[in-house]
């Protein structure tokens, strides 16, 4: 990918902060997933959490996607308000209000529900009573993260035998797995190893199960930073990830992709010069985020990849405030300049606008927030 002006170039001035996607590079990115997917004969189910768009879910569906991985009933429900309607909760749902909710989504879409406990499925089939309909859910398996999901092999298979026998309006399409724990790999290599162990947890779990008479159609696996390597392990055949669509500078110091491939940055301007070696940007962690990486150490300095500026570091956050220092020799931003940030990480940025300028179209374009809060 081809750069015409130097890194450092904003073409367009900005009311900052900004967030702002180059569409260019998000079709890119997309495209290039479904390649691979298509490439290994997976299905791609994308998380939409990473960007709670509707303009980017069609994108995805545009090229290949046959399905959405929600964290939310409310993500959900809003892809449902823009025709889609196949998805996978990969959460744990829990309590009445969810139950409602999952009720009224149940209504129109296609769901397929995350399950770790007995007590878990026990609601889903309470559920599955009151609508007198089978609930396909998939058992989520703890593949290293040490967050949800029971072990893989026997806890997994006891967990599915008991469901079998508590829950007969509780059909297991299969088995999903979320290897987050990525996040804190050193290296190529470690992606490479979390991406097999990963697989392998639900793979050979899957076996496991099928050999004690489940039929099981799902085996997916999912994160951007062992997405790439899916297919070293045979017999999974759905990837889930979310973050591809931008990338961050999380991934960038993952060695995922180079700092070219994100697509979204955070515009500031410069706002003030109060010394030699410092600068102050009119944006802090209400938009950035305090994010070094959700389960493990950021490889990158400071708070994000400052574009054109490479012995620059942005240091400091305070709520509207960013604090760029000098870690080389080199010219500081004039007052009023603009800066444009790669964030650490991509995802919550989004989740806090209420607006994204989308460049790299012919005209001016600006997608609002499809929705907001965290329900
Ligand atoms: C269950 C599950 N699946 C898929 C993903 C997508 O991961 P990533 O954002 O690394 O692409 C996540 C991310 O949090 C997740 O929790």
């Amino acid at each position: 990918m081809k750069r015409l002006v130097p890194e450092r170039m904003i073409n367009v001035y900005f009311d900052t902060p900004a967030v702002v996607i180059d569409y260019q590079k998000l079709l890119y990115n997309i495209q290039d997933m479904a390649t691979y997917a298509a490439e290994h004969n997976f299905a791609l189910r994308p998380h939409v959490k990473a960007h709670r768009l509707p303009q980017i879910a069609k994108l995805q569906i545009e090229h290949g996607a046959t399905g959405f991985t929600c964290a939310k009933i409310s993500e959900a429900a809003m892809l449902l308000a823009h025709q889609h309607n196949d998805f996978l909760l990969a959460h744990q749902l829990a309590g009445p209000i969810k139950m409602k909710k999952l009720n009224q989504l149940l209504e129109q879409a296609d769901v397929i529900i995350g399950c770790d406990s007995v007590e878990g499925a026990s609601l889903l089939q309470q559920l599955a009573t009151e609508r007198a309909q089978t609930i396909n859910i998939a058992l989520e398996v703890d593949s290293g993260l040490h967050r949800c999901g029971t072990q893989p092999g026997s806890e997994t298979l006891e967990l599915a035998i008991a469901i079998r026998r508590q829950c007969p309006n509780l059909r297991i399409k299969g088995l999903f797995t979320h290897a987050g724990q990525a996040y804190a790999a050193t290296s190529r290599e470690q992606l490479r190893e979390i991406a097999k162990i990963e697989a392998h947890s639900v793979v050979d779990t899957a076996a496991l199960l099928t050999a004690n008479g489940f039929s099981i159609d799902l085996i997916s696996v999912g994160s951007t930073p062992t997405a790439q390597f899916s297919h070293l392990v045979p017999g999974v055949n759905e990837i889930r990830p979310g973050n591809y669509v931008f990338y961050d500078a999380i991934q960038v110091g993952l060695g995922v992709v180079p700092q070219e491939r994100c697509a979204l940055t955070v515009v500031a301007t410069v706002i003030s010069r109060p010394a030699a070696d410092r600068v102050v940007i009119d944006t802090g962690s209400k938009v950035l985020g305090l994010d070094k990486g959700a389960h493990g150490i950021s490889l990158v300095r400071g708070f994000g990849i400052l574009l054109g500026w490479p012995h620059l570091s942005l240091e400091r956050l305070s709520e509207e405030h960013g604090v760029i220092i000098k870690t080389a020799d080199g010219p500081l931003p004039e007052i009023g300049q603009q800066i444009a940030i790669i964030p650490n990480h991509a995802c919550p940025v989004l989740y806090r606008a209420d607006l994204v300028h989308v460049t790299g179209l012919n005209e001016e374009t600006v997608w609002p927030s499809a929705m907001r809060g965290s329900r």
